[in-house]
């Protein structure tokens, strides 16, 4: 049914008017342009945030376009509009889309590619919660990692929006213990996903190796750098898979501090091939914002889709903010004080 809302020419988006703090990021109202005829617009009903547009936000991510621009990589709602070339979706359905750049908006263009259309699945807050947490938890674990029955997994930012959908994923794969790093006040949080807890600033390599009988984890997701990142390689069993794909210990603040940013890149480690070999460790690097085979991408949204169908996997949303709100949403990721997954509520 035909609302008002396809009726607007105008749309609302947050930009990133510079480098900075929260404070930077301004809402303009424009006229949008005309669509183009290979591209779908979105009625964006949510926008999650991820930690990488805190990144942005202070010019430290290199894949970024230039100031000033609307950040945003994955949205839920509904086509409003088609171009005459695209096949295959219609205006009204519901879908979840990657968007990269440009989710905090009202309205956004994209390409039929980027789009996922979930078959019963209408929930368009739990799905917006979807596509870059659970994607890159699939990607380390299952694609790159080819998780077995019983492995155990260690997640660091258990209680975030990555490290929660992994212990999910994790589960459904039927892994064996998980190990959860974060704030001790997330700690009955992260019990709840399943995992062990262990604070953040304890000893995780020796916690690890207890855990698993001396032997050492399995899998371990690294989203912190720096020399963060070799204690979890460390906490590697003989065999065992390391996933490099953050750096989040270059922004311990709300601004930039190119110390923090300097100190993280110095301390990351350089491995020993030789080493690695004797102990037939693997470490991957991982960067869904420039992975570029599309259908390997599908073939991983269609697994999600499917554990989330059978009731696997529970999108966790800690709070939806409005879009006006972007710059509050962005402080309280800042303040860790997120349990899963923050979204935008862009219809506001
Ligand atoms: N490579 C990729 O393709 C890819 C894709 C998605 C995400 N990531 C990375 O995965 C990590 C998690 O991303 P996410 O979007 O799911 O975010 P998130 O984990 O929900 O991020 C917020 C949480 O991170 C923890 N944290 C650790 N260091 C922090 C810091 N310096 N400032 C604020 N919070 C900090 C806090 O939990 P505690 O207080 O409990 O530690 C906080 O609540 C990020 O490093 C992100 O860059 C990478």
């Amino acid at each position: 049914m035909w609302t008002l809302r396809d009726l607007m020419t105008q749309r609302k988006r947050a930009v990133y008017s510079r480098k900075g703090g929260p404070n930077v990021i301004e809402i303009i109202e424009e006229e949008m342009s005309s669509l183009k005829p290979d591209q779908i617009r979105i009625d964006v009903y949510y926008a999650g945030i991820n930690f990488a547009d805190l990144m942005m936000r202070v010019g430290l991510y290199g894949a970024a376009p230039p100031f000033p621009f609307t950040p945003g990589y994955e949205v839920s709602g509904i086509i409003s509009d088609i171009g005459n070339s695209v096949k295959d979706l219609k205006v009204g359905d519901a879908v979840v889309a990657m968007t990269r750049f440009g989710g905090y908006s009202s309205f956004v263009d994209v390409n039929p590619e980027q789009c996922f259309i979930l078959d019963g699945v209408d929930d368009l807050v739990s799905t917006a919660a979807i596509p870059v947490t659970y994607a890159t938890a699939h990607h380390m674990l299952v694609h790159l990692g080819k998780i077995r029955q019983g492995d155990s997994v260690l997640i660091h930012h258990a209680a975030g929006g990555v490290g929660s959908a992994a212990a999910q994923i994790a589960k459904a794969k039927r892994a064996g213990i998980l190990i959860g790093t974060a704030s001790s006040k997330k700690k009955e949080f992260v019990e709840q996903q399943g995992m062990i807890h262990v604070s953040r600033n304890d000893d995780f390599v020796k916690i690890s190796r207890s855990l698993t009988n001396g032997k050492g984890v399995d899998h371990a997701l690294d989203p912190v750098g720096g020399k963060h990142l070799m204690q979890s390689y460390r906490a590697l069993s003989k065999g065992g898979k390391l996933y490099s794909f953050g750096a989040s210990s270059a922004i311990p603040g709300k601004k930039r501090n190119m110390i923090a940013a300097l100190k993280m890149w110095w301390q990351m480690p350089k491995f020993d091939p030789l080493r690695m070999m004797n102990s037939n460790k693997a470490v991957f690097g991982v960067h869904l914002g420039t992975w570029e085979n599309d259908e390997i991408m599908r073939e991983q949204m269609e697994d999600i889709v499917e554990m989330y169908r059978n009731g696997n996997l529970t999108p966790v949303v800690d709070s939806i903010f409005k879009l006006d709100e972007a710059s509050k949403a962005h402080s309280y990721m800042h303040e860790r004080r997120n349990k899963g997954k923050i979204l935008l509520d862009c219809r506001n």
